[in-house]
């Protein structure tokens, strides 16, 4: 115990040296994984024989006291200790002697700490996968809820055609469903281990590198020792998966605030979550929305920080990589406070089912439903279009003259028309006739609503199963 502190104390570091290389100010937040892994470690070296039963218990217990005192925040972390495993370990030691200095036998800081991050990477996977699953049930319980409200659909910004504010949300909600089962992939690829891997070369003592893999409920262990230590894919891909979550919650929130805005009124913003202004006093701000949209870009700058870190670095291990860790933990704190402020928000958020119908009303939306009549009476599409792009021209964008240009043309065309032949002008008929699969008919979005809860249930009974393998680390770390 003596000889390792007095190594530790008798470095030869300066001051200036370790303030810039400690990471422990940062990596603390790692200590539950630590010990978690340590603990799995020291089941490989009991169980190859390098351990006795009596020094494993010691060690053991001794971890779990850390541990407990670091649930409680009761831990001074040292910044001459360089980082929490050296921190750790270096009490470990100090507090049960001789059994703490073989603990890190047959083990590197180099695959201790890939191991310390993929576990606290499947951990952050899931939490975001539990909140986004959060967001989609708001989505789809709004979806339910405004069952039958019309709005316009754009595309280039621009009314398009009609379509269900449930379709419009639920739009939102498939995005985001593929995010869960983005990370549900990435989840798979980071929970491997790495321990065994050593520093680069591999490890002796004839340590079995499956006991802590299963101790710690992953799925396997990684094929490459060199490879083990030295890359951070895992980290890339997962703020992959919350960059283009965050991309996505961009989406809905530019349309929240356009929806907030005095051009659409569709939305009121819900009073507890939005600010006025200092100077005007008429106004109302939707911060949320806003600062989500904003924090994409930080996520995102985050992804680009971890790929160019690991841009040409050579085998095996290089310090660089310890840049990994303020990104990845900044992009996971960024996107669960960001998921957890939306859900609330819209789940307050009202819609103006009058505004927004108002609106559908206001344009040329069902010009696609006209041009499709006169090609059941046997004109080709192409000149339909023509004729009814001229109808749309001519009537200066007034619905009332679109209508009356409509009936015109109708008769000159076919001589005479049924009165009903003129409904194909009616927004809500626009809807019903898209009952295509995927479609916004409400014959259509009542089975993609049936669909999106199933796979609520089943992403739901996924994120529980590995929810259960997150919490090894705990099981191991409370004993
Ligand atoms: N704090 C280091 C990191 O985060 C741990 C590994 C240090 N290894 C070494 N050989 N200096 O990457």
């Amino acid at each position: 115990m003596k000889a390792r502190s007095a190594r530790i104390s008798a470095s030869h570091v300066s001051d200036e040296f370790l303030a810039f290389t400690a990471s422990v100010h940062f990596d603390r937040r790692l200590w539950k994984h630590d010990i978690a892994g340590s603990i799995a470690h020291v089941h490989a070296l009991a169980h190859a024989g390098v351990l006795t039963k009596a020094e494993t218990g010691t060690i053991v217990s001794g971890l779990r006291d850390i541990a407990r005192e670091c649930s409680r925040g009761a831990v001074a972390f040292d910044p001459r200790l360089e980082d929490v495993h050296m921190n750790i370990e270096h009490m470990l030691t100090n507090r049960i002697g001789d059994a703490g200095a073989k603990l890190h036998t047959g083990r590197s800081r180099n695959d201790q700490v890939a191991l310390d991050m993929r576990l606290m990477t499947r951990e952050s996977l899931v939490n975001v996968m539990t909140e986004t699953l959060a967001l989609q049930e708001v989505l789809l319980r709004r979806a339910k809820e405004n069952n039958g409200t019309i709005l316009p659909g754009y595309t280039h910004l621009q009314h398009a055609q009609p379509v269900l504010l449930s379709h419009h949300l639920l739009a939102h909600f498939w995005r985001l469903h593929r995010d869960v089962r983005r990370m549900t992939d990435c989840y798979a690829r980071t929970n491997v281990s790495p321990l065994g891997a050593g520093a680069l070369a591999g490890t002796a003592f004839g340590l079995d590198r499956k006991i802590p893999a299963e101790l710690l409920m992953m799925d396997g262990v990684t094929e490459n020792s060199l490879d083990s230590v030295s890359d951070r894919d895992f980290a890339a891909e997962a703020v992959f998966t919350q960059s283009l979550l965050m991309v996505h919650l961009s989406s809905l929130c530019e349309e929240l605030i356009l929806w907030s805005s005095q051009e659409f009124r569709f939305v009121k913003l819900p009073k507890d979550l939005s600010s006025g202004s200092s100077m005007m006093p008429q106004k109302r701000n939707p911060d949320i929305p806003e600062l989500v949209r904003g924090k994409a870009g930080r996520t995102i700058g985050h992804l680009i920080a971890i790929l160019t870190m690991l841009k040409s670095l050579p085998l095996a291990y290089n310090r660089d990589l310890q840049e990994d860790k303020e990104n990845l933990f900044d992009v996971f704190d960024t996107v669960g406070a960001s998921l957890h402020a939306l859900t609330n928000f819209l789940a307050e958020t009202e819609f103006d089912k009058v505004r927004m119908r108002e609106s559908a009303e206001e344009g040329l939306m069902t010009a696609t439903d006209l041009a499709d009549f006169l090609t059941t009476r046997g004109i080709p599409f192409r000149t339909a279009h023509g004729i009814v792009q001229q109808i749309s021209e001519r009537s200066g964008g007034d619905p009332h003259n679109f209508k009356r240009l409509a009936e015109e043309a109708l008769v000159e065309h076919f001589g005479e028309f049924g009165p009903s032949d003129l409904d194909v002008l009616d927004i809500g008929n626009s809807i019903s006739r898209r009952n295509s699969y995927g479609g916004t008919a409400p014959s259509s979005v009542a089975v993609q609503t049936r669909e999106a809860a199933a796979a609520v249930a089943r992403e739901k009974k996924i994120i529980a199963r590995l929810k259960n393998q997150v919490e090894a680390v705990d099981r191991l770390v409370t004993g």
